[in-house]
């Protein structure tokens, strides 16, 4: 686990997390919108900016520059989603956008008759493109239902639903409103013995746990570098035989191979630097006993040492996941506990600190008092910062039918403290 010294070390990465607010230190609970981000990952902006600013694919020293920094960002990203290809990775403007354009890309393949499977847990990107590409295509959408008590899916109604109509089941590692973590290794068994796709929205999961897409056995995932401490960036892994095959809206100029095929336009160069420098960040947590991270990496035209060798960060991503989960628990339980205790508090979800491991380390909550909205105004007037609305998860809003005031939600981030979590449950 990460011990407290370590903690401190992180946050003295993150030049955000000493802001003052009313001469106090801000809060930040408000991950699960975006994480802040550690000096390495601005540096890393910045100095590509500075020293390799080009466009792709050309043959002068700038331009050349900037292609490895890219291909190191694909293969970082391989090794964080579990592929062993590089070109497995495409990058966008954000998760939205590339689901939309894989969604569109699919739906060519679906005919009447066709079903798609969504849930009722999930952001609406990973709900409203796949119901718009079944209506383009005639499709029918069949949605699976949660248990209202504690927010986790109705998986039983997988079973009932998928069949050998079902083209795609579209479902999220872990709902980024109450948290839930889905059993999606075993969503994905049931979808391949039809013959069915899978897509996996990883977004709320990425900053708390390892993603698999083997063990998974998922053909499509898709994150967000700006929910792991990284810029904003979207990242689509696709099942190489898929994204081969399947034919995306592209321009004729842009390249016919992979990973090319499937990323529009001009990508934010300077941004996946940044994301590749957050991944190394990440990776760095996991070889923390061996090596403490510097407080930023200098400002240096040069890659990283180690660009290039391959599966090397795997291993340390993996260690530093458990970490940061065991850490996160830590947080998470006192808090739970400290809200349960509060007659004004309902919390909406997994309450139960014996099932932490079942959930991501946020939650949403609601006040018998406060509007979701009042709630959040006064904790930030003491530096807390947390959402209140539907942080676009209005499957489940509506579900819950919180709408339209919706609920108040707290993120745990690895770089938050115990001494945070007093000061938001002394203040509600
Ligand atoms: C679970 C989940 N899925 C999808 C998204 C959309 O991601 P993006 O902002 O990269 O489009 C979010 C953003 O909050 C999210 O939390």
């Amino acid at each position: 686990m990460l011990s407290k010294s370590d903690v401190l070390v992180l946050r003295n990465q993150f030049p955000a997390l000493s802001k003052q607010v009313d001469h106090r230190t801000a809060v930040y609970f408000d991950g699960p919108a975006g994480t802040q981000v550690p000096e390495r990952v601005i540096d890393a902006i910045s100095n590509y900016l500075r020293n390799h600013n080009a466009n792709h694919g050309g043959v002068f020293q700038t331009s050349v520059e900037s292609d490895q920094v890219v291909d190191e960002a694909h293969r970082a990203a391989a090794e964080l989603v579990g592929s062993a290809d590089p070109s497995t990775i495409a990058f966008g403007a954000n998760m939205t956008s590339l689901t939309f354009a894989l969604s569109r890309a699919l739906a060519q393949t679906w005919r009447a008759g066709d079903e798609i499977v969504v849930s009722r847990l999930e952001h609406d990107a990973n709900f409203t493109p796949w119901i718009l590409a079944a209506q383009d295509a005639g499709a029918t959408v069949r949605y699976i239902d949660i248990n209202e008590t504690d927010c986790t899916l109705q998986l039983e109604q997988y079973q009932e639903t998928i069949n050998d109509r079902t083209r795609l089941v579209a479902v999220g590692c872990a709902s980024n409103a109450v948290g839930t973590i889905n059993p999606v290794k075993q969503i994905c068994h049931w979808a391949r013995q039809v013959g069915a796709l899978t897509f996996l929205d990883a977004v709320h999961y990425a900053p708390h746990g390892l993603m698999d897409v083997v063990d998974w056995d998922c053909d499509f995932l898709a994150c967000s570098a700006y929910k792991f401490f990284g810029p904003h960036v979207g990242i689509l892994y696709g099942r190489k035989n898929l994204l081969e095959s399947i034919q995306p809206y592209k321009l004729r100029p842009a390249p016919n191979d992979l990973p090319g095929k499937w990323m529009t336009g001009t990508q934010n160069f300077a941004c996946l630097a940044g994301t590749l420098a957050a991944i190394d960040y990440l990776a760095d947590i996991g070889r923390l006993e061996e090596t403490t991270p510097p407080q930023s990496q200098p400002d240096t035209p040069t890659l990283p040492p180690d660009a290039g060798s391959g599966q090397f960060r795997r291993p340390a991503l993996a260690r530093a996941f458990d970490r940061i989960g065991e850490y996160e628990r830590s947080l998470l339980k006192p808090l739970l506990s400290g809200l349960a205790a509060n007659p004004h508090i309902k919390i909406w979800g997994i309450a139960d600190p014996d099932r932490s491991r079942e959930r991501c380390p946020t939650l949403s909550i609601t006040h018998d008092r406060w509007s979701p909205r009042e709630l959040a105004q006064r904790l930030n007037e003491v530096g807390i910062f947390v959402w209140h609305g539907n942080y676009y998860a209005l499957p489940l809003t509506e579900r819950l039918g919180v709408e339209p005031s919706g609920m108040v939600r707290i993120g745990i981030t690895h770089y938050n403290t115990h001494e945070e979590i007093e000061r938001l449950l002394d203040r509600l």
